[in-house]
């Protein structure tokens, strides 16, 4: 198998993420941070390595402010319904996939305002588009970093300074770019992290980081094994946010993901990978490259092939692996104008080789000339 489907999920996974996941589960899977005996001191000792891990992967100074979770979804969740009140107003770019749509809308039935910025033919979205709808009310904005539709890279960080200066919250969506942007430079408040993507963690492993000084709502309640006398959550990070037993297995194996991730030469070769993904894919004839791809992520547009049709095709005659459709975000679609029929996904990631992109493109050609 050809697998060309990283944005959806990193595959397969470095060894040494298999290996800390049965290890722990193993040799110490206590409950962490639910008993003072051996097993449960040594995995909570794992699941604070990985807070560090990903502190210091994108320059965060305090490793209480990441917060686990189980998917990029969750801890957009949790950014948005935990700082938005009745009568304020979230601005979204109009490229973000359903996790931060659905959430944001949800909330309008609470008397939330939702202001949509239109993103350019490329999906990208200007910082004028975003800072240009900000009012007295808007509390926060929310921008996909990278698409997951078209690679399209946006300047969170320009429009994170302007948000900064004008009082509003910035939370970033960084499911497709985790490791790229820094806490520091990009000005952001909350960046929300998919542990099972680019940082090569197993499933049902996610983050939010929460900048130093900003106070939110736990959206979920319950156990942390910290002040349990008290019928309120603890106001001490990560435990407000934390209620419940945490995914320990999946974060030691995300703990190992993010170490593979710092390691020397893994981010330069997905990015090289990335750059031969867009060119391989540019020169197939009767195929459009829609967007501007950044980070390992092409959408292809086939005026006379259906996408649906191709990604099949591709899977049973070529046992490539692609993902057709509308990959979550209709909007983005919406904003493509491919909304009615989608498009054809390749995602590039550490483990692909020139080859094995040269082989999809040749695929994609047999079947469309
Ligand atoms: N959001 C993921 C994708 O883009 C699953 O495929």
């Amino acid at each position: 198998m050809i697998y060309l489907d990283n944005a959806a999920t990193t595959f397969p996974k470095p060894q040494c993420v298999i290996n800390a996941v049965t290890e722990f589960m193993q040799n110490y899977g206590g409950n962490p941070g639910r008993g003072g005996h051996y097993l449960s001191r040594l995995s909570g000792e794992k699941v604070l390595e990985c807070r560090e891990e990903l502190a210091r992967l994108i320059g965060a100074d305090a490793p209480e402010r990441i917060i686990f979770t189980k998917n990029a979804t969750e801890a957009i969740n949790l950014a948005i319904k935990g700082t938005v009140s009745p009568g304020d107003e979230i601005i979204l770019s109009s490229m973000e996939h359903n996790s931060v749509l659905r959430s944001a809308v949800a909330l309008e039935k609470k008397g939330v305002s939702v202001k949509i910025a239109r993103a350019d033919s490329l999906g990208y979205v200007s910082e004028e588009s975003i800072t240009s709808l900000i009012t007295p009310k808007t509390r926060l904005i929310c921008i996909i970093h990278a698409s997951n539709v078209v690679g399209t890279v946006n300047p969170v960080e320009d429009i994170c300074k302007v948000a900064r200066d004008k009082g509003v919250l910035t939370l970033i969506d960084c499911a497709q770019s985790a490791g790229i942007l820094d806490v520091k430079s990009s000005c952001a408040d909350m960046l929300a992290f998919a542990g099972h993507k680019a940082l090569y963690g197993p499933f049902g492993t996610g983050a939010l980081y929460i900048r130093q000084g900003l106070t939110l709502n736990p959206i979920l309640e319950g156990g942390t094994g910290s002040l349990s006398e008290s019928a309120l959550m603890p106001d001490i990070l990560p435990d407000r946010f934390e209620a419940g037993t945490l995914n320990a297995c999946g974060i030691a194996g995300l703990c190992e993901g993010i170490k593979f991730v710092r390691s020397e030469g893994v981010m330069e070769k997905e990015l090289e990978n990335a750059k031969i993904l867009t060119e391989e894919l540019s020169a197939i004839k009767g195929a459009q490259i829609l967007g501007r791809p950044g980070v390992g992520v092409v959408g292809l547009l086939f005026p006379h092939y259906d996408c649906v049709e191709i990604s099949s095709r591709l899977d049973s005659e070529f046992l490539i692996a692609t993902r057709s459709g509308l990959h979550c975000a209709p909007m983005a679609h919406r904003t493509l104008g491919t909304v009615s029929k989608g498009l054809l996904r390749l995602s590039s990631g550490y483990f692909n080789t020139k080859e094995e992109i040269s082989r999809a493109a040749y695929a994609i050609e047999k079947i469309i000339n």
